[in-house]
């Protein structure tokens, strides 16, 4: 009965009973069988993400979450997907990251009730429902809201795992980080200063330079204004021309060499993004006079078993609810608006993390 209602009306819900359906997925709370999503045909600008109103809501398999998302997160990386810099398969429902509530459960799947509040990395969050890995979902801790997780999850957990396994920061090291008022740049300046390092913040414009001041960084340097165009030497001179220890560099195409420059004897630069364009290959013997080691690592890479995102997300956790770790939402943007929160990102008129509302 409940199917052929569920044809005759796309907005009629179906109801079914988790004790009778053995093999079937586990749903209590009423499910639409279309959603609004956006999806991607092709790659190219923000054209190509295309808002629906009715594409068919997932169904849950082995191992798999339905998630009501109450909130989505938006990161520089689904941009990389949009344009094709990064490949995927299309057509795509972009969004790495979301937050809400279990509406489903999937076969086999375990751990998870419906009702539970969740956040997830996987797939498709740029949608009002996804089907999502069990394994890569957790449960949100009460004291905690989704907007706060969405706002710190992806970008987070990518800037713990970066600051504690990929160079382990020291009491007092100096760190150049670049973009250091975007999404994860807001977090990492205080998850830096939380270590005991000594910071040295790059954002663009004067409004993004004090709010990253506001975060406790020890120098901050507008690298787009007339005199800080020449970071390289503001940052030698506060270091006493030595050199920073680590470089945090998301920025890539536009500042690799700059970052090349500013590092100090035997010190490190982590390569991690691309909102300029991607760092072109590098001669190995461009390292050599320096010594200077290179990293070129990504979150998923440090999250792969259930430990290793237990033990992350725990930590992003407790920060959160110590209030250790504040975060900064730059907007919270309806979902039919996608377009205009990649050209915001792209444009750099984002501050803190943009979120979707689906
Ligand atoms: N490897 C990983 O696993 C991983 C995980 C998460 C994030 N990331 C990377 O970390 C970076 C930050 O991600 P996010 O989502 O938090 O984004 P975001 O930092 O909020 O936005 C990107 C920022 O980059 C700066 N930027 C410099 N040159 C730019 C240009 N030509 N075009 C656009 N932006 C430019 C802008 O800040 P200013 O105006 O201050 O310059 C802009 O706001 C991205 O590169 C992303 O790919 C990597």
């Amino acid at each position: 009965m409940f199917r052929s209602l569920a044809r005759s009306s796309p907005r009629l819900t179906i109801l079914r009973n988790h004790l009778n359906f053995g093999k079937n997925p586990r749903y209590i709370m009423s499910v639409p069988t279309t959603m609004k999503a956006v999806v991607v045909e092709q790659t190219g600008g923000p054209e190509v993400l295309q808002f629906r109103t009715s594409h068919p809501v997932p169904t849950p398999q082995a191992g798999q979450l339905l998630v009501r998302n109450n909130i989505s997160g938006v990161n520089y990386i689904d941009t990389y997907f949009r344009t094709g810099l990064y490949a995927s398969p299309k057509p795509e429902i972009l969004g790495r990251e979301g937050a809400g509530t279990v509406a489903a459960v999937g076969p086999e799947t375990t751990g998870f009730n419906v009702g539970d509040r969740v956040a997830w990395l996987a797939t498709n969050g740029y949608a009002e429902f996804t089907a999502v890995p069990a394994v890569k979902t957790v449960k949100i801790p009460e004291g905690i809201s989704d907007e706060d997780v969405m706002a710190s999850f992806l970008s987070g957990l990518t800037v713990l795992a970066f600051a504690k396994e990929t160079y382990p920061v020291q009491k007092g090291d100096w760190v150049l980080l670049h973009a250091a008022a975007g999404g994860a740049g807001f977090l990492m300046t205080q998850i830096l200063k939380t270590m005991g390092a000594k910071v040295i913040g790059t954002a663009g414009g004067a409004e993004k330079c004090a709010l990253v001041k506001s975060l406790g960084a020890d120098v901050v340097i507008d690298y787009r204004s007339e005199e800080g165009k020449d970071w390289v030497k503001l940052v030698k001179d506060a270091t006493g021309g030595r050199g920073v220890d680590i470089v945090y560099d998301s920025v890539g195409k536009d500042t690799w060499e700059g970052s090349l420059e500013a590092v100090k004897r035997k010190g490190t630069i982590v390569w991690f993004g691309n909102a300029s364009g991607p760092v072109p290959p590098i001669p190995l013997p461009k390292l050599s006079p320096k010594c200077v080691k290179i990293a070129r690592p990504t979150l998923f890479g440090y999250i792969e078993t259930r430990e290793e995102f237990e033990y992350y997300t725990n930590e992003l956790f407790s920060l959160l609810k110590s209030g250790q770790l504040k975060t900064k939402i730059h907007k919270v943007y309806p979902l039919e608006d996608i377009a205009q929160v990649h050209k915001d990102l792209e444009g750099r008129k984002t501050m803190g993390k943009p979120l979707l509302k689906p």
